[in-house]
């Protein structure tokens, strides 16, 4: 038994997404250690579908932005950004569910704590133009790209974090449902799994 059993992960409980990252670029290992970290990731019968292309070059980041969204240029602050990209056709289809999808939420989701085990944080984002995404980056025509995740270190600033947790507080994020409102015992809408919430 280790010190850890019964206790949620450090790294589950302090993860967040913020937008506030010091100016400090990731090393070489960092990089190769999030790549190891998604590279291990299950996925539907080992299809391995996610590549990724990472950009820390500056100028590059800024011509990449110019596909994001108003709302999203706070990306361009970020160490670097890793772009998720999949061909749907690599990776299963069952009842019209593209499990692609899943796989690729799978690798980013193992990054991120990867991440934040090194003193990383990440944003996830859905908010771009994708034909300019793949247009930017000579994406080939049959890969999708699934997401852009912004990492960089968080920066200590006072004033950056005191902002940062008021937007977050505006906007609700930390805010999850109840366990409650999401888990049953054996079948839909049976008995709660927590009876309080
Ligand atoms: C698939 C996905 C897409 C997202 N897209 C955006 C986005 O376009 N812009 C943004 O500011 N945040 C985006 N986010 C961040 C979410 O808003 C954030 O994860 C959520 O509010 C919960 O906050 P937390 O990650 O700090 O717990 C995205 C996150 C995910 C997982």
């Amino acid at each position: 038994m280790t010190e850890y059993s019964n206790t949620l992960a450090r790294e589950i409980m302090e993860r967040k997404s913020i937008t506030n990252w010091t100016k400090q670029k990731c090393s070489m290992d960092v990089w190769e250690l999030l790549l190891e970290s998604a590279r291990r990731a299950p996925s539907s019968w080992n299809h391995q579908p996610a590549r990724y292309i990472i950009l820390q070059n500056e100028s590059n980041i800024q011509k990449l932005a110019s596909a994001f969204h108003q709302t999203n240029k706070w990306a361009t602050h970020a160490a670097g950004l890793i772009v998720q990209i999949a061909d749907p056709d690599e990776d299963d289809r069952v009842a019209g569910k593209d499990y692609y999808l899943y796989d690729c939420g799978l690798a980013m989701m193992s990054l991120v704590y990867q991440a934040q085990l090194m003193g990383l944080s990440c944003r996830q984002m859905i908010g771009w133009d994708e034909t300019l995404v793949k247009s930017l980056l000579n994406i080939p025509p049959n890969f999708r790209v699934v997401i852009i995740t912004a990492i960089g270190y968080p920066s200590s600033s006072a004033f950056s974090q005191t902002s940062q947790e008021l937007k977050r507080t505006l906007t609700q994020q930390h805010k999850r449902y109840g366990i409650k409102h999401i888990s049953w015992w054996e079948q839909w809408n049976g008995e709660h799994i927590h009876d309080e919430d």
